[in-house]
């Protein structure tokens, strides 16, 4: 799978490192019902020609891939090549031939398909150095009426921890800060609804979507998650020293051994839009 040495590798600043890709998994397991939900929504279903933008690892494409089926196709595009490899095998050992991956940056190239009926954007716009440019490339692959799918942060301040955590709030702060010193912007979603309308699209529908979870519940894993092993990433990007990883692990921890602890996680908006 690491076909790239790391200092080669396409990265972006959450990594592209084996823990991310297990991260990502589980991440889409705690957010599948919402995606579907979505999915149905924008009319994806069997024999729609799809593009899955900035896919990652690729698990919404196997999703999607299932979803359209053979009579339909899926067009994955995504900078890092670890992930697109990733994605390539998990295809072969499904035996799907109807998923094309692309290794592709986005800010660079233009979406290698034309008339397609769906776009699916995930956690993508927050991280390109032009959000604009990431939309235009969207509306030239799809056809007239083609629908696009975006699930991006509209607040991500609002994760946090209760009773409250002033590590993990701290860990939250440094989190944004890191993501805005490379390019990004984490609540690009404030932006999304008027760039639609001046890019060609109309918005035909929006809902926040935010969950609050118990100590108890497997979807506590996917905020709690993030903190344990992003925390090494800020350390890696040299944004942080050991003595600061420390006392965000500890106000992990603290908040792991209270059963009345509940994580909120970052906002996101969902938006629905068509081409014009
Ligand atoms: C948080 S991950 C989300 C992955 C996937 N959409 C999902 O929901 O699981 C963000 C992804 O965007 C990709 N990405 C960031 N900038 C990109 C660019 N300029 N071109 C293509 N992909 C990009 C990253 O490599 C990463 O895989």
């Amino acid at each position: 799978m690491n076909r790239m040495s790391a200092t080669k590798e396409r990265d972006y600043v959450l990594g592209t490192h084996d823990a991310e890709v297990q991260r990502l998994g589980f991440q889409h397991g705690v957010w599948q019902s919402h995606v579907r939900q979505a999915w149905l929504a924008a009319g994806i279903g069997p024999g729609t020609r799809v593009v899955d933008v900035g896919a990652g690892p690729g698990f919404a494409t196997l999703d999607l891939a299932e979803l359209v089926g053979p009579l339909g196709r899926v067009v994955a595009v995504e900078r890092s090549g670890r992930f697109v490899d990733v994605l390539k095998a998990a295809c072969q050992s499904r035996g799907f031939s109807h998923v094309d991956a692309h290794e592709l940056d986005l800010m660079q190239e233009a979406i290698p398909a034309t008339d397609l009926d769906a776009a699916w954007c995930r956690w993508v716009a927050c991280f390109v150095s032009d959000p604009l440019l990431l939309l235009k490339r969207v509306h030239a692959c799809l056809r007239p009426g083609g629908t696009l799918v975006l699930h991006e942060y509209v607040d991500y301040s609002t994760y946090s921890c209760l009773p409250d955590r002033p590590a993990i709030e701290a860990f939250v702060q440094e989190t944004m800060s890191s993501w805005r010193a490379s390019g990004g912007e984490p609540d690009i979603a404030r932006q999304l609804p008027t760039a639609l309308h001046q890019n060609g699209f109309r918005v035909m529908s929006t809902r926040p979507i935010g969950m609050a979870v118990t100590r108890n519940e497997p979807a506590w894993n996917w905020p709690a998650g993030f903190v344990r092993t992003h925390v090494d990433r800020l350390l890696e990007l040299g944004r942080v020293d050991a003595a600061w990883v420390a006392a965000v692990l500890a106000d992990l921890e603290a908040a792991e051994a209270d059963p009345n602890s509940v994580f909120i996680t970052p906002l996101v908006l969902q938006i629905i839009a068509e081409k014009v």
